[in-house]
């Protein structure tokens, strides 16, 4: 890996746009779950065709809403890691560098990451469920292993229906604002690092290939292989919280 770095160097200067595409391994470290890890992932222990898809919401909203307010809790309680730091302090020292995640948590921002493209929502922003309009969650659960009871999701104070997590679930379009942005980010960009992602869920995995379409360098972080080892320049195999602080000190002259 290190003989990677001189190359990277060069053209993380030379970068005049810079996109940083995480998924659920940057905030690993902080004690956040992936997805896919085949014991300890969310999807190996839950199911997501009950809980991450509008129709479970409307059968069985309490299960949901418990749920989404376990992850909120557990995502209250962590912190942000070496990895989200140093993509933070990039930010600060190369010209532009736009953020753009599939999390749902807000660790890049307690970071200190600013106009971070939130791909598949935020937990923080939950909203009506009919009427759409945001609603401020009041109070955060203590963090547990797994959810512990059915929690009944607020009712609107507008128009009485539900409010549900800020989150996209499967078969819902992402926020086309925020996939626009992004979109032109990717395409836009010299460099696009893909980092702690399983490069699995479409049309967020499409970033890093239509960079590299339009001619940018393609760099992973992640240490296991994943589906876009084919398309990627380099992949460096390694924790994010431990390569990223490298990267970030590469560029600073
Ligand atoms: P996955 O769980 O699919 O993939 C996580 C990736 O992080 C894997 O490739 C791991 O090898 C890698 N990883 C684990 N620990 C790491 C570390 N310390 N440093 C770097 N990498 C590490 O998560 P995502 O790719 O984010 O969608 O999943 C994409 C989407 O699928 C999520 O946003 C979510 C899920 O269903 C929605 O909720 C809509």
């Amino acid at each position: 890996m290190p003989e990677d770095f001189p190359s990277l160097r060069e053209s993380l200067l030379a970068a005049r746009h810079v996109v940083i595409f995480t998924g659920a391994g940057v905030s690993q470290e902080s004690g956040i779950a992936t997805f896919r890890d085949r014991t300890e992932g969310l999807w190996a222990r839950f199911e997501p065709q009950e809980l991450a898809t509008p129709e479970a919401f409307d059968r069985d909203p309490a299960l949901v809403w418990a749920w989404y307010e376990w992850r909120r809790g557990l995502i209250a309680h962590a912190k942000p890691n070496a990895a989200h730091r140093a993509i933070a302090r990039m930010q600060q020292c190369l010209p532009r560098l736009t953020v753009i995640t599939q999390n749902v948590d807000d660790l890049h921002e307690r970071a200190g990451a600013e106009n971070v493209l939130h791909l598949h929502g935020t937990l923080a922003a939950a909203r009506c469920r009919r009427c759409h309009r945001p609603w401020q969650h009041s109070q955060v659960q203590p963090s547990a292993a797994a959810p512990t009871a059915p929690l009944s999701p607020p009712d609107c104070p507008h128009c009485g229906n539900h409010i549900r997590p800020g989150v996209v679930w499967f078969g819902e379009s992402l926020p086309m604002a925020t996939w626009e942005a992004a979109a032109e980010a990717a395409t836009d960009c010299d460099m696009l690092f893909s980092i702690g992602t399983s490069s699995l869920v479409y049309p967020a995995a499409d970033l890093p290939h239509q960079a590299r379409q339009r001619g940018a360098m393609v760099v992973q972080v992640n240490p296991e292989p994943t589906a876009l080892d084919a398309v990627a320049h380099q992949s460096l195999r390694g924790k994010a919280g431990d390569i990223l602080p490298t990267i970030a000190g590469l560029c600073v002259s």
